[in-house]
């Protein structure tokens, strides 16, 4: 069984990085769309199509299972991937909401995330449906992509965009936070930071790793074998390669991998 996992591009290596931890010995084949990206900027319509053929190319490549790592993509495309596929989908949204539930005590819940993951709606519909009395407080977050992408993680102006960012989430006296997006797993330093101390923070590439771990381990137990265990190397495809996409990469996943421009 090989683990597929999709993405805009290079972001969805920040769940790559916690299923190799949770479960390094599962192959994966991930799909960057990097010709493509950003999702955050685009249509529901466009992005349905998109999150398809992507879903489509990594099922071509033996995945029996697709991981929805890119946030964008998930908050719009997953019923559809859910009705039209035949294999079992796990996306970032349902395990954060989940947590979000879990965790908050005021139910007063805070989402940071692209364009395309705010406007969705998906988070305000379901998390009130979980928990009842529930409010979400959401804020598009466009600048924090780019930022991440050129490393910026830590400095000055970095710190001063997080701030004015979280400024109206805070005003909400959120008590629980979502990072609704693949790059702010990055920020989450300096999001830690200008949170404070009394919101907790909510990072769903590893939930849904968690959950992805959970069910590879469920399977395993029922087959009562390690036919899950092979000796398949990763596969990591981009539609669109540069020495940078390399580089970001290695950051994102604290290693050099090999990337196939397809
Ligand atoms: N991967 C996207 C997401 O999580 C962020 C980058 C983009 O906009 O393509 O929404």
């Amino acid at each position: 069984m090989k683990i597929g996992v999709f993405d805009s591009g290079v972001g969805g290596f920040t769940v790559v990085r916690e299923l190799l931890r949770l479960i390094p010995q599962v192959p994966i084949v991930y799909f960057g769309d990097t010709a493509r990206a950003p999702y955050g900027t685009k249509s529901r319509r466009t992005l349905v199509e998109f999150a398809m053929e992507d879903a489509r190319f990594l099922m071509e490549h033996g995945a029996g299972m697709i991981v929805i790592a890119c946030h964008s993509a998930a908050s719009t495309a997953t019923d559809e991937l859910k009705r039209c596929l035949d294999i079992p989908i796990f996306d970032v949204v349902s395990p954060s909401i989940e947590q979000a539930c879990n965790l908050t005590k005021n139910k007063r819940i805070g989402l940071m995330g692209t364009r395309a993951t705010v406007s969705s709606g998906i988070y305000a519909e379901k998390i009130p449906k979980k928990l009842p009395g529930a409010r979400l407080f959401q804020q598009p977050c466009p600048l924090l992509v780019p930022l991440v992408e050129e490393g910026w993680l830590k400095g000055r102006e970095t710190r001063m965009i997080v701030k004015k960012y979280l400024r109206p989430l805070k005003n909400q006296q959120i008590d629980t936070l979502i990072l609704g997006c693949t790059h702010y797993p990055l920020l989450k330093d300096v999001i830690r930071e200008k949170a404070g101390k009394r919101i907790k923070i909510v990072d769903p590439s590893l939930e849904v790793a968690r959950q992805v771990a959970e069910e590879i381990n469920r399977k395993k137990a029922l087959q009562g074998s390690d036919q899950l265990v092979q000796e398949i190397p990763h596969r990591f495809f981009v539609s669109d390669l540069t020495p940078h996409t390399e580089d970001i990469v290695a950051s994102f996943l604290g290693m050099r991998v090999r990337l196939e421009r397809i």
